[in-house]
């Protein structure tokens, strides 16, 4: 498995296979990978003949006081977990490479980037449809994979693509959980033993919600009652943001449907942990 630090050799690259018929499927991560990131690989894999995964921790999405610094960072197990997920290229340029002295362009989707993580990091989203519009024009690829952990970013980028007809399909994928609930996230890896015990009180409260969600309650302000209990009940648990909102618009909702978002932000200590789930969905 080759790694490729320049953009301009990863385009030579994807064009060429691009002539030779090849589909070309692009898994962008900042690395730290984890098992829901072997899914999006194992799927790529499936869907193309040059499987792509970019490993960029972009400065330009994270804000001040935000874990930039020291995000984790560790390429040597991250190439070994891609190549055992089938990904035939990484594609890991530097900060210099993306964002040359003189850098001054942005890609800003409006509206669905202001609520949710971007009411509570500034900036957050226009860096990353910046830096995923520049992976698309660097690795040319067919198709683009994307986990739903991150259902904001999913639909950012969806919205994104189609109001610049990109010609990239976007694939959002389901989120995967360790054994106990917990969504898997690189910044799981920040939490002390008793912390990633608190850090269960996402999973529960969103399994709560859908309870009774599935019991009859379609009250919004009664299905968040219940999840700020059960995460108010645990003294690490501070919540950034515990909302429902309509699945595409990302538009506020106050009766719940099948199709209505839970979101949460929490943080677990200093970790700042998200997940969420669609009210009507089995598991
Ligand atoms: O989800 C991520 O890991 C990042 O936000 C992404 C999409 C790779 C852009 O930096």
């Amino acid at each position: 498995m080759k790694i490729i630090n320049s953009i301009s050799e990863m385009q030579q690259i994807s064009q060429a296979a691009r002539r030779a018929g090849e589909r070309i499927v692009l898994v962008p991560t900042m690395g730290f990978l984890h098992e829901g990131h072997a899914s999006l690989m194992r799927e790529g894999r499936r869907r193309g003949e040059l499987l792509v995964t970019s490993i960029f921790v972009n400065p330009t999405q994270f804000g001040a006081g935000d874990d930039f610094d020291c995000y984790p960072r560790d390429l040597e197990r991250d190439c070994a977990l891609a190549a055992a997920a089938g990904v035939d290229l990484i594609f890991a340029p530097t900060a210099g490479e993306m964002y040359p002295v003189g850098y001054q362009t942005w890609v800003d989707v409006e509206k669905i980037s202001l609520p949710l993580c971007g009411a509570s990091r500034p900036g957050h989203f226009r860096g990353v449809t910046t830096v995923v519009t520049k992976l698309f024009n660097a690795v040319l690829p067919h198709l683009a994979l994307f986990g739903r952990k991150d259902f904001q970013q999913l639909a950012v980028i969806r919205r994104m693509t189609a109001d610049l007809n990109l010609p990239v399909e976007i694939v959002g994928m389901p989120i995967v959980r360790e054994a106990d609930g917990l969504a898997m996230s690189s910044r799981n890896a920040y939490l002390s033993v008793e912390e990633r015990r608190s850090a269960l009180c996402l999973s529960r409260a969103l399994n709560d919600a859908r309870q009774r969600y599935r019991q009859g309650t379609r009250a919004v302000t009664e299905l968040l009652a219940g999840v700020l209990a059960i995460i108010g009940a645990e003294p690490k648990g501070v919540i950034d943001y515990a909302e429902c909102r309509d699945a595409e618009t990302l538009e506020e909702v106050t009766t719940a449907g099948d199709d209505t978002l839970l979101a949460l932000a929490v943080r677990i200590g200093t970790t700042r942990l998200i997940d969420n789930c669609l009210l009507g969905e089995e598991n």
